[in-house]
């Protein structure tokens, strides 16, 4: 089957123009910020923004409504690298708010994939809902029933099978999956919800590339059987049907009062699978960006093609978000701008540019969606500026790297492993720019040595601090040490929201809860709770490194360090143990907060954080009772 390749932006039209034809009103996309939705930073699928209309509240445009979705999910910023990974995406979204359902939704998807933009029918296999009896929730044989008639409409037979996780593909087309693969609501699986909230089984959509390729053969999973939603490569998902029936209620679920359908669909994903090339950064919208960087960097894409990827994600990104509003700063959604652009700005010295180049390369992200997104052309002079500013600012801080090594190398007369490491802890000096100054003086830096002082410093964070510092905790249980951390985030977080006259007065830890008691007059709203528990579960999500050093007490108040400087359990020889949380190349911290430890390694484990309580215990302090609970 010849197809021509069409350009993201037709693919955009076109499944905006077929879902028109289906009777949908076409909506334009909401912003990547939420609006009165304190539950997430970022909008993260193109559903977050219908959530009144899907239980039930009457849609000023109708019943039936398409759009094309900016999405941000800063969960996979440190996947970012890889052929299929973005921070930033449209998603393509048709809904049914209590109108059609699984009978037309199925067809319909499957029509506009296979006619409107070509994709071959027999690279495109499915997945459906195994039920789950405990839950009450159903096998969706339906929609079983409905994929083997449309597959049939163009002469597949299309047999389902179970298992495949275990089993492999066994010449199947539809497979079953549980509820961890096929089930969808904002908060995850149908455990995770919470009361109130509207989810269903869904159907979703794969891309084959073909076993030709031999992703499979070729990947960490070549021990395992392949499936569709195998990691090996050879399949990607390309849209998901959501079939929202059901509500979250204290005994289980029950059904909304309508039968909706939530429909979702990378738009990246889609046009790579129309250019059948696994990699989604060789689609039309990356052109010009690379081209460009091509030219900066005098290297072409293939040659470090991971370097290239992190840039054109990142600078994407930024670009939609400073659009919408977000610039860079060290608080909320502007944190994650920031972040986005000091990664862009490393990975470009990784390719060698020594000047300022993320507002050229933001330009051709302008000159490439300006058309379909106005809000961009119209304000590109103000985000080329907010970029310039934050690039130029985060190169200052190369900058005193640069000058420490050059001091560090004269009075050395050369770099150790050991110096590499200090550059790097101390002034969040990447390890490949120590190595590059250093192979300009004809020396190379000591890789296994750097590692060893890594390995070191993290050991040494992890148990050494249990015999210096032990007090604090009354245990080293994980869970307490778990809650420990999350208590720094929680005091972090009360700051943020709450002001800075908010300072520990008291901390007590029990392998279940943490309970912290802290100075502030008033009793906290619930939009003031759901705000902290927002900016703990952001900062935990984000996967923040946590690592402590060994200050001056000045160096530590002047690093921002906050706390009781005189703590006992936190001296050490006239100087201070400072915890930082966030990430130490860039230098860029969530929390600095005096302590004795420990804490974890990575926020990544905390798992979910919620308060349970809030109260007063005497004039002028609160204390908030709070938990973590298991995420997967
Ligand atoms: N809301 C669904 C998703 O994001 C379509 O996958």
């Amino acid at each position: 089957m010849i197809t021509s390749v069409m350009t993201t932006h037709e693919i955009r039209q076109k499944y905006l123009a077929f879902f028109e034809k289906q009777g949908h009103r076409i909506i334009p996309s909401a912003s990547i910020v939420p609006e009165n939705d304190p539950t997430t930073l970022f909008t993260g699928s193109g559903m977050q923004p219908m959530v009144p209309y899907l239980l039930g509240e009457a849609h000023p445009m109708g019943n039936r409504i398409t759009d094309s979705q900016k999405c941000f999910r800063s969960q996979d910023i440190e996947e970012v690298g890889d052929n299929r990974h973005t921070t930033f995406f449209e998603m393509l979204g048709n809904w049914s708010l209590g109108d059609y359902f699984k009978q037309e939704q199925i067809p319909w998807i499957f029509e506009f994939l296979t006619k409107e933009i070509g994709l071959n029918p027999e690279q495109l296999f499915v997945t459906v809902f195994r039920g789950n009896d405990d839950l009450g929730i159903p096998r969706d044989t339906e929609s079983v029933e409905l994929w083997k008639t449309t597959f049939k409409s163009v002469g597949i037979d299309a047999v389902d099978v179970d298992f495949a996780e275990s089993s492999g593909m066994q010449n199947g087309r539809i497979f079953y999956y549980n509820e961890s693969k096929n089930w969808w609501s904002r908060s995850g699986k149908p455990q995770q919800m919470p009361l109130g909230e509207p989810g269903g089984p869904d159907s979703e959509l794969f891309w084959d590339f073909g076993a030709d390729l031999q992703l499979h053969e070729q990947s960490l999973y070549k021990e395992e059987p392949c499936h569709v939603n195998c990691d090996c490569g050879r399949f990607m998902e390309i849209g998901n049907s959501v079939f929202m029936q059901y509500k979250k209620v204290e005994s289980g679920f029950e059904q909304l009062p309508q039968l909706n359908v939530d429909f979702g669909g990378g738009l990246e994903r889609i046009a790579a699978a129309q250019r059948n090339t696994p990699d989604m950064f060789k689609i039309d919208v990356f052109e010009t960006m690379i081209q460009k960087l091509e030219v900066l960097t005098g290297k072409t894409y293939e040659q470090d093609s991971w370097s290239f990827r992190v840039i054109l994600d990142h600078i994407r990104a930024s670009v939609f978000l400073i659009g919408d509003g977000v610039i860079p700063s060290n608080k909320d959604q502007g944190y994650f701008t920031r972040r986005l652009i000091r990664r862009a700005v490393r990975f470009g010295k990784k390719l060698g540019i020594e000047q300022t180049f993320v507002s050229s390369v933001a330009k051709a992200v302008v000159e490439t969606y300006g058309q379909h997104y106005p809000n961009l052309s119209g304000n590109q002079e103000l985000i080329l500026k907010e970029l310039l500013t934050e690039e130029e600012k985060f190169l200052k801080t190369l900058t005193k790297g640069e000058k420490e090594f050059e001091k560090l190398f004269v009075e050395k007369q050369g770099i150790s492993g050991e110096d590499a490491f200090v550059l790097y802890s101390t002034y969040g000096f990447p390890l490949e720019l120590t190595e590059e100054m250093a192979k300009e003086q004809g020396q190379v830096i000591d890789r296994v040595i750097f590692q060893e002082e890594f390995k070191k410093h993290k050991d040494l964070s992890r148990s050494g601090s249990a015999e210096k510092f032990a007090g604090g905790l009354s245990d080293h249980s994980t869970k307490t040490v778990q809650l420990h951390t999350a208590t720094h985030m929680l005091l972090q977080a009360l700051r943020t929201v709450l002001g800075d006259h908010v300072f520990q007065k008291g901390s007590n830890i029990t392998p279940e809860r943490l309970r912290f008691d802290f100075s502030h007059q008033d009793k906290l709203t619930d939009d003031q709770i759901k705000q902290v528990e927002n900016i703990v579960n952001a900062n935990i999500e984000n996967k923040l490194p946590v690592h402590f050093e060994i200050l001056e007490l000045d160096e530590a108040r002047n690093r921002g360090a906050v706390g009781v400087f005189d703590d006992k359990y936190a001296q050490l020889g006239g100087k201070i143990k400072v915890y930082f949380i966030g990430d130490q190349a860039t230098g860029d911290y969530y929390s600095r907060e005096v302590c004795g430890g420990p804490h974890v390694d990575n926020t990544g484990e905390l798992g979910h954080f919620e308060i349970q309580k809030e109260e007063s215990v005497g004039s002028g302090v609160r204390r908030i009772k709070a938990v973590l609970s298991a995420t997967s």
